[in-house]
């Protein structure tokens, strides 16, 4: 018995919070096991490595030093939290994962997408996601959403080019695997979003 492993994914000020809540609640009325997480972080080594990568104090860190962190608290989730759910059958519902390394440190950073593909195989081996549920809305959209929020951590301190490539990466692997994704439109307004999200939804556990 194995559960399904669904992430969610988007730039900044995409709603992601809210709607990954909404779709727990869809996941339990249809009578699974949801085991909600996030990444970077999902353990207590994964949430202090978190503190490190999103402190704006560590400026100098190099793209390297980044892309090594973010898949050494990957590594500590897998196999504290995501592989034995899994394992026992419960849905996982991740706040971000491998496609935001793809976006962040390849799209955003310019990190060669080989080398992230090489980490991605030694670290989860041939795990993917069944499901990746993209929140996707305009950099200038996002960033006037998350511009009213509190002090920006080391990421939202980047430019409006740097989120362009991030969205632009995710918008491309979602086309080259059109069956893994979701691309949902995050500008609209909360209800119109959800239902987006509920019928895509809806439409995949019919089919899974
Ligand atoms: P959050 O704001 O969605 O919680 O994510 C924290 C930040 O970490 C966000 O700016 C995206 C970034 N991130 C990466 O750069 N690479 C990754 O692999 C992950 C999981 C997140």
């Amino acid at each position: 018995m194995s559960g399904q492993f669904i992430t969610v994914e988007g730039g900044e000020g995409a709603g992601k919070s809210t709607n990954l809540a909404f779709i727990k609640t869809l996941l339990e009325a249809a009578g699974k096991e949801v085991v909600m997480t996030r990444e970077p972080g999902g353990t207590p080594l994964g949430e202090a490595i978190r503190g490190l990568l999103l402190d704006a104090a560590q400026k100098g860190m190099s793209s390297d030093t980044e892309l090594l962190l973010m898949f050494a608290a990957r590594a500590q989730h897998l196999n504290d939290v995501i592989n034995p759910a899994l394992a026992a059958g419960k849905w996982v519902l991740c706040d971000r994962f491998t496609d935001a390394t793809y976006a962040y440190q390849g799209g955003g950073r310019g990190v060669s997408m080989a080398r992230i593909a090489q980490l991605e195989q030694f670290v989860q081996g041939d795990l993917r996601p069944d499901l990746t549920i993209i929140l996707d809305l305009s950099v200038a959209q996002g960033m006037q959403r998350a511009g009213a929020r509190s002090t920006p951590d080391r990421f939202e301190q980047e430019q409006h080019e740097f989120f362009e490539k991030v969205r632009t990466t995710y918008l491309a692997r979602a086309e080259q695997r059109p069956q893994h994704y979701r691309i949902i439109d995050a500008g609209q307004a909360l209800s119109a979003v959800q239902q987006q999200i509920r019928q895509q939804l809806t439409e995949y556990l019919g089919n899974n």
